[in-house]
C-alpha cells in the first residue's frame, strides 16, 4: 500500500511536469475557430492488459457488483491505471476502453473537468453525459440519500450490471455538478463490465462521466486508434491538435454498439428504452418476466411495466425531440463524411439472375448521387460496401470478380455472417470509419452502401437503429 501511494507521488509530479500543471487554475481554455480548445496534448496510448485485472468484494457469485476491490496483477497495467487516475484527478480527460465503445472520461463531481468533455468532442452543451460506476456503492454519490431502486431496476441491475445497459435515476443535484446532466432531474447511469474501465474507475475512487470518445457527429470509436484519429484531427481535416493526455488501450470492443438507455422514472409502469443498444430487449423482458414483474395479457398489478421501445411500440414525438432527453434525436449521428446508403434487401428469389435488381439500385443510386454533385472526374468513384458474407447481395456484387465496365471501383468490408447480428454490431463503426477515412488498406469512399439486417432481434435493433441514424437515404430491393 505504501508503494502504491508513494508511486502515485511520482506519478503526480511526473504528470504535472510534463503537462505544464494539472490544476484547474493554470489552464486556460481558448476555443478555436471551430470550438475545440486550442490547448495541446502530446497523447500517450497506455496499453492495459485487461486479464491482468480482477475484482474481489461482495455481490454476484461470479461477479462481485456491490462493494468491488480491484487487483492488478501486471506491474505495467499498475503503473498505466495510476497514470490514467492522476490525470483525472487533476481534471483532465482520459479515454478509455467499455464493452460497448471507447469513452472519453473525466471526474463526474467535477464541474471543470465535465465540461472538457464538451469542448474537447465539440458537443453541444444541452445533451446530458453517462456516469459510470465501479461498483453500487458509488450510487449513493449520485443519487438522493434516501434512493433505493424500484423492483424493476433491482431485477435489471441484478440481472444486467455490470454490462451495457444505462439505467436514468433520479439524481441528487448537489453531489452531481449541473453540466454532466445539463440542468436535468435524471442522470443516466451505468456500470461497465470491461474490466479496464471498472479497474480504471475504482482505481480514481469516482464515478467518471464518459460519452463515447468520438468527435460529436462522428461514428463511436471501437478501438484506442478511432479515439486517437478523432482527438488530434479538427474539423477541417487538420492534425496536431490532442485534445487529451491519455488514451487507454485495452484493444477492440466486444460489443460494439453503445449501451440500452432505459427510463424507468417517467413513468411508473413504463419502462422505456430510449436507446436500444448491447442489452436487447427480449432479454430484458425476459430477465422481468422470470420475476413477475412484466404486465401479461391480464393487465396491470403492483409493481409490474410494460416495455416500450422509442420510436417503435412508443410514439415519437416531435417536442421531445428537440429535447436532448430522447437519446440520440436532437443531433445529427454517426455520420461519416461519405454518404451512407442502407439497402434492404427484401423477399428471396431462386432465379439465378436475382441479383440484378440489386446492382441495379446500386447503379441508378451513383449515378443520381454524381450526376447531382457535379463530381468532378478525376478520381474514380469509390464505393464502400458493407455486407453480410452469406448474403445475397454479397454474393451479387463479388462473387463474379470485378465488373471492367463498371465505372466505380468496389471495396467491401465485411459484418460476418447472417447468423451472427453480434459480428455485425462489433464491426458496424469499424467499416463505416475504415471505409470513410480510407483506413486498413481501403480506399477513401464516396459512398458507403449498408446490408440491413433481416431481422431486428437482440443487438440487430440497435445496429438498424445506428444505421437508419447515419443513413442518407434507404433503398429498397425487392427481389
Ligand atoms: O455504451 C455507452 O453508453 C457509451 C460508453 C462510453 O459508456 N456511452 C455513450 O454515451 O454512448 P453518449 O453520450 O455518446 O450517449 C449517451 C446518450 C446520449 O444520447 C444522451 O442524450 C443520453 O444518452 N442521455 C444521457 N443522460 C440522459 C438523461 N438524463 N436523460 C435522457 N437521455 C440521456
Ligand atoms: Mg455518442
Amino acid at each position: 500500500m505504501r508503494l502504491w501511494l508513494a508511486s502515485r507521488a511520482l506519478h503526480r509530479m511526473v504528470f504535472e511536469s510534463a503537462h505544464d500543471g494539472p490544476s484547474t487554475s493554470t489552464v486556460t481554455w481558448r476555443q478555436d475557430t471551430r470550438g475545440y480548445p486550442e490547448r495541446t496534448y502530446p497523447i500517450q496510448i497506455l496499453s492495459v492488459n485487461p486479464t491482468s485485472i480482477r475484482f474481489r468484494g461482495k455481490g454476484k457469485e461470479k461477479e462481485p457488483y456491490e462493494e468491488a476491490q480491484v487487483d492488478i496483477e501486471d506491474g505495467d497495467a499498475l503503473e498505466s491505471l495510476e497514470k490514467a487516475s492522476i490525470a483525472l484527478e487533476a481534471s483532465h480527460l482520459v479515454a478509455f476502453p467499455t464493452e460497448t465503445v471507447y469513452g472519453l472520461g473525466a471526474n463526474a463531481l467535477n464541474a471543470e473537468a465535465a465540461s472538457r468533455i464538451f469542448r474537447a468532442k465539440g458537443r453541444p452543451t444541452d445533451n446530458p453525459l453517462i456516469v459510470h460506476i465501479s461498483d453500487l456503492s458509488m450510487l449513493q454519490r449520485l443519487t438522493p440519500d434516501d434512493y433505493k431502486p424500484s423492483p424493476v431496476y433491482s431485477a435489471l441491475i441484478d440481472s444486467f450490471w455490470p454490462g451495457p445497459m444505462t439505467l436514468l435515476l433520479p439524481v441528487d443535484e448537489a453531489k452531481v455538478p449541473s453540466v454532466v446532466r445539463c440542468g436535468l432531474k435524471t442522470l443516466g447511469v451505468r456500470m461497465p463490465s470491461h474490466p479496464v474501465a471498472r479497474a480504471l474507475i475504482a482505481t480514481s475512487g469516482f464515478p467518471l462521466a464518459a460519452p463515447s470518445a468520438n468527435a460529436s457527429g462522428r461514428p463511436s470509436p471501437t478501438a484506442a486508434m478511432h479515439v486517437y484519429r478523432d482527438m488530434t484531427t479538427s474539423r477541417n481535416g487538420e492534425t496536431g491538435k490532442g485534445r487529451l493526455p491519455y488514451i487507454i488501450d485495452g484493444g477492440s470492443c466486444q460489443v460494439g454498439v453503445e449501451s440500452t438507455v432505459i427510463d424507468g422514472v417517467t413513468e411508473s409502469e413504463e419502462l422505456r428504452v430510449l436507446r436500444p443498444g448491447g442489452v436487447g430487449v427480449e432479454d430484458i423482458e425476459m430477465a422481468l418476466k422470470t420475476r413477475h414483474l412484466l404486465q401479461d395479457a391480464e393487465g396491470i398489478s403492483l409493481g409490474e411495466v410494460v416495455v416500450r421501445v422509442y420510436g417503435k411500440d412508443l410514439k415519437r414525438d416531435t417536442v421531445e425531440e428537440a429535447n436532448p432527453t430522447t437519446p440520440g434525436m436532437k443531433y445529427r449521428h454517426y455520420s461519416p463524411d461519405a454518404d451512407v446508403v442502407l439497402l434492404v434487401v427484401e423477399g428471396s428469389s431462386t432465379s439465378s439472375d436475382s441479383a440484378t435488381p440489386i446492382q441495379e439500385a446500386m447503379k441508378t443510386y451513383i449515378s443520381q448521387r454524381s450526376g447531382a454533385a457535379n463530381r468532378d472526374m478525376k478520381h474514380q468513384l469509390q464505393i464502400g460496401v458493407m455486407s453480410m458474407d452469406d448474403s445475397k447481395l454479397t454474393a451479387s456484387l463479388f462473387s463474379h470478380g470485378t465488373n471492367k465496365s463498371q465505372s466505380y471501383d468496389l471495396h467491401r468490408f465485411s459484418l460476418g455472417s447472417q447468423q451472427s447480428p453480434k459480428q455485425a454490431a462489433q464491426r458496424l463503426f469499424e467499416g463505416l470509419r475504415a471505409l470513410d477515412g480510407g483506413q486498413d488498406g481501403l480506399n477513401k469512399c464516396d459512398i458507403i452502401f449498408v446490408e440491413a439486417l433481416r431481422d431486428e432481434a437482440g443487438v440487430g435493433l440497435a445496429i438498424m437503429n445506428r444505421l437508419q441514424k447515419a443513413a442518407e437515404s434507404v433503398i429498397h430491393v425487392r427481389l
